[in-house]
């Protein structure tokens, strides 16, 4: 090799390519460690049964950072200097034996390890977190997913600071050692890769309980958390139960150890992590209870436990062949937690979350310079792939093929893949085979979900022929071009249809179809669209149909199609699809807010009047008993600033914030006595319940108190102070705070700062609820709110290395608060993006998956004014110019300059 390489490009990190996979050279049969933990520094002692698979090789490279060398021997025979080689990536072996046993031994330091990732401190306990290559800071390891060993681990710590040790799969040992030290040894019966590894040693105290599997086995359930949130683990405890027997009713699946163990920590990088019998979580994802918890932190806490607990099967059993393949597991057990939580309360209101959450950030990703399919080609930092693409799009891909299919043959489909690959490391292929195998469909061009980004766009025009009395629905589809590929393949999309007629839904019948072949109740059918464009006709069609289109989102994908304000009026009040009532309410919403919008852009805001079209319908809402009330609130809320966002080329942020804020002043005035009567009607003084009925009352009553608040009489601000200081549970206690906080009216200011001190008096000592309250202080959308962001980052309840409170305050900022973030000062209107580079920086030494993901508003500078644009990316050249810039970050930045 002779090229000349510039110092910057070989030291520039590595792009990893799927089209390279290469198996692993070696197994790795038994994994024997002894963790020794001490005060200042842990001695790692591992013993790895190597067995070489395929050809000779002259070296074997062994993954392994941030370690100190102790000793390395093979066969109990210490290497010489010729016999290895050290760096910084890992340890090689020289001329290695074709089966062997490796031994070394390492130091490493777990309490400067502010990475969150391999052993490291979280206040006084120890833990681990190995995904997805964390294990490489633990000790010398083949640390890729392919390559699954049988674990037996020995941890030695101090008996009085750490009286709990913990690890994967059943204690077959313990005792105690001298100078107040006691040991405990633990193996897993089941192979695994070594991200599913994982350790905890610490001062934890338990909830216990158990589960009696479809087959009659006892499994031993516990859950570890720091004794004084040990009044908070009830609701985490009767989730896992429900998870479980969830997942053998609806998947056959039963749990495979005797014991089952949670710990919940503060200090984590993301909301948990499935390791073989041994989860660790986020405390935000584990405690609970009504006075410090809201209603969505319940069922937070509920879909991740669910989450990682269906991990078991789609992931852990079968695992990924290598990281490419990521969506494998997420993208399903995604789907499987969000069935669950369907099932467990609304399913309507529970799919219209998740789209939300599709739309608002997963088609902004898609649309940047980020944008992956959910299969990657390639990567430079694989922590930066755990996205909402490969997870949320993951399981839009999973739910589309189980619609596809239908119940029966997805069951049947998903039976087939578990036990075809009951034990290996598998690809995304391997899932679609089991399908395709088990229904006969030809599912080639549906694989392109897999591997071509971008959201594709499906226009729809319609027409009615009066004489034929047909009806045509044409498509046709296109995707944007992405940094991958710019010529997309047609993709092969599911488009769930009715058609709604003056006097109820229509039959339908495509062209050529008997109606002998067709169901007794045929008003809904799932249309193909596999072409570029793509007409079907329907006949014996009575008269010029309102159509709903894409049912229960059944497809993620931007459809458009030119309804009047008349249709949407109409879709929201009568489709028998509750997704489409809620997504016609949106877009009767977003056509009202691009009128104050463009009156905005020409300055015209005050002469403009509301559509009172969109007033109407939302006073019917208001008076309609027969409606969830939950979807009544939803509906009732305006587009977040995010999707409208979405709907614009050119990102317009201060005429944005302006008209939506313009709008719900209006419907504050104008539905005033509607929103009085739904605080009136609700009761009180019952007692808190966190059943789905309640909720939906709860999240309406407060929704309506939300807008009351915009434009309040006297007896509104009251109704809020009386809320703020009487509920018995935070749900009602925040949403009045934020109801007084964002009021902006004078009158309400000063109650709002006093409610805001009491408010953290009063919860000081709980860790989430100081959290809320930093957030909601962050997102507070008045002017400046960067000096008052700046000043919390100095207050004695901040702390700049643990996540959640990075997350609150400076997350929450940049990414909930786009009229701050995006104007910054009065005198200084890039000061939000500088501020967010200088943390940024700070933060990439300690930790830097963190710091990468806080870039993500930044990266989505082509959206804005040429003027921002420029402000934003020149942040992001700061930011690239760091010195020592962590490869996580430097991905970032590199990709969306
Ligand atoms: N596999 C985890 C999940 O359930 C994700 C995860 C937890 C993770 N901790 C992590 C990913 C740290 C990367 C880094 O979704
Ligand atoms: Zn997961």
């Amino acid at each position: 090799m002779n090229a000349p390489v510039s110092p910057q490009a070989s030291d520039a990190p590595n792009t990893v390519y799927l089209k390279d996979y290469q198996p692993p050279s070696y197994r790795i049969e038994k994994t024997q460690l002894r963790v020794d933990i001490g005060e200042q520094s842990t001695r790692v002692s591992s013993s790895l049964s190597l067995e070489r698979q395929g050809e000779a090789c002259d070296r074997l490279f062994l993954h392994g950072e941030a370690l100190e060398l102790v000793s390395v021997a093979i066969n109990d025979r210490t290497l010489s200097s010729e016999q290895y080689h050290v760096d910084e990536k890992g340890l090689t072996l020289l001329n290695p034996p074709e089966s062997f046993t490796l031994q070394t031994e390492v130091n490493i330091y777990p309490k400067q390890n502010t990475s969150l990732e391999g052993l490291y401190k979280s206040r006084s306990s120890y833990c681990t977190q190995c995904e997805a290559e964390g294990f490489r800071k633990i000790t010398y390891f083949l640390d890729r997913p392919d390559v699954m060993s049988d674990f037996t681990t020995t941890i030695i710590a101090d008996r009085a600071t750490c009286p709990v040790l913990l690890s994967n799969g059943n204690r077959i040992d313990s005792g105690t050692l001298e100078g107040g030290r006691h040991f405990a040894t633990w193996h897993d019966p089941f192979k695994k890769p070594a991200y599913l590894f994982a350790l905890v040693a610490g001062d934890l105290a338990s909830i216990q309980d158990e589960f009696i599997t479809q087959s009659g086995r006892r499994v031993a359930l516990e859950i570890f958390v720091e004794p004084k949130d040990l009044d908070k683990c009830d609701h985490a405890m009767s989730s896992l139960k429900h998870s479980m027997a969830w997942d053998e009713k609806v998947y056959g699946r039963e749990y495979d150890l005797d014991i089952f163990m949670i710990v919940a920590v503060d200090d984590f990088n993301m909301g948990a992590m499935e390791n073989k019998g041994l989860n660790i979580f986020n405390t935000s994802c584990v405690l609970a209870k009504p006075e410090t918890t809201t209603d969505a932190g319940f069922q937070r806490v509920e879909g991740v436990v669910a989450h990682e607990y269906f991990h078991n099967w789609s992931g852990n059993r079968v695992t990924c062949r290598d990281w490419f393949q990521l969506s494998l597991k997420e993208g399903f057990t995604v789907y499987r937690d969000a069935c669950f939580s369907a099932d467990m309360g609304s399913s309507t209101v529970k799919r219209v979350e998740d789209v939300s959450l599709l739309r608002a950030y997963q088609f902004a990703e898609d649309a940047g310079p980020m944008a992956h399919p959910i299969r990657p080609a390639s990567f430079i930092e694989i922590s930066n792939f755990y996205t909402v693409t490969i997870y949320e799009k993951g399981a839009e891909v999973v739910r589309m093929l189980a619609n596809l299919l239908g119940p029966v043959e997805f069951r049947k489909a998903t039976d087939l893949y578990f036990e075809r690959h009951d034990g290996q490391a598998v690809t995304t292929e391997d899932f679609v085979q089991a399908m395709a195998d088990v229904s006969g469909w030809d599912l080639t061009q549906f694989k392109r979900w897999y591997d071509q980004a971008g959201t594709p766009r499906v226009k729809v025009t319609d027409h009615y022929h009066e004489d034929s009395r047909q009806y045509s629905l044409t498509f046709s589809q296109s995707t944007p071009a992405t940094p991958e590929c710019s010529d997309k393949q047609p993709f092969h999309i599911p488009i769930a249809v009715g058609l709604l007629g003056g006097a109820g839904e229509l039959a339908l019948k495509l062209e050529g179809e008997e109606l002998t072949d067709l169901p007794e109740d045929n008003t809904h059918k799932v249309l193909e669209l596999t072409e570029a464009e793509q007409t079907f006709v329907f006949t014996d069609v009575p008269e010029h149909p309102v159509p709903s289109l894409l049912r229960g989102f059944s497809a993620p994908v931007k459809l458009s199609f030119a309804y009047s304000r008349q249709d949407l009026a109409e879709l929201m009040q009568r489709d028998s699809d509750g997704f489409n009532r809620w997504e016609a309410s949106q877009n009767l919403a977003l056509a009202v807010l691009d009128d104050a919008i463009v009156a905005y852009q020409q300055g015209k805001l005050d002469s403009f009047t509301v559509d009172p079209m969109l007033i109407e319908s939302y006073r019917q809402l208001l008076a309609d008993a027969e409606l969830d009330q939950a979807m009544v609130a939803l509906m009732l809320t305006l587009p977040s600033q995010d999707y409208i966002a979405e709907q614009y080329e050119v990102v317009d942020v201060e005429a944005i914030y302006t008209a939506r804020r313009l709008l719900a002043k209006t419907i504050a005035c104008e539905l005033a006595d509607s929103l009085r009567a739904v605080l009136e009607s609700y009761d009180n003084t019952q007692a808190y319940r966190a059943d789905a009925d309640s909720i939906a009352a709860r999240s309406l009553k407060n929704t309506a108190l939300g807008y009351l608040l915009l434009e309040p009489s006297q007896s509104d601000t009251d109704y809020a102070l009386a809320q703020f200081s009487n509920a018995n549970n935070m749900t009602d206690e925040v949403s009045a705070l934020s109801a007084l906080l964002y009021s902006e009216s004078p009158q309400v200011a000063e109650h709002a700062e006093r409610a805001l001190a009491e408010f953290y008096t009063k919860w000081q000592d709980e860790a989430l609820v100081v959290n809320q309250w930093l957030s909601l202080q962050a997102r507070d959308p008045r002017p400046n709110a960067l000096l008052r962001v700046k000043a919390l980052l100095e207050h004695p309840a901040y702390d700049g290395t643990n996540p959640n409170k990075i997350r609150a305050v400076i997350g929450a900022f940049c990414m909930a608060n786009p009229i701050n973030f995006h104007t910054g000062l009065l005198d200084d209107p890039s000061a939000g993006y500088r501020f967010l580079a200088d943390q940024v920086i700070a933060l990439d030494a300690k930790n830097p998956q963190i710091a990468a993901r806080l870039i993500t508003p930044l990266t989505r500078w082509r959206r804005y004014s040429e003027v921002r644009g420029q402000a934003m990316r020149s942040q992001l050249a700061r930011i690239q110019a760091a010195p020592g810039l962590s490869g996580d970050s430097y991905e970032i930045v590199t990709k969306s300059l």
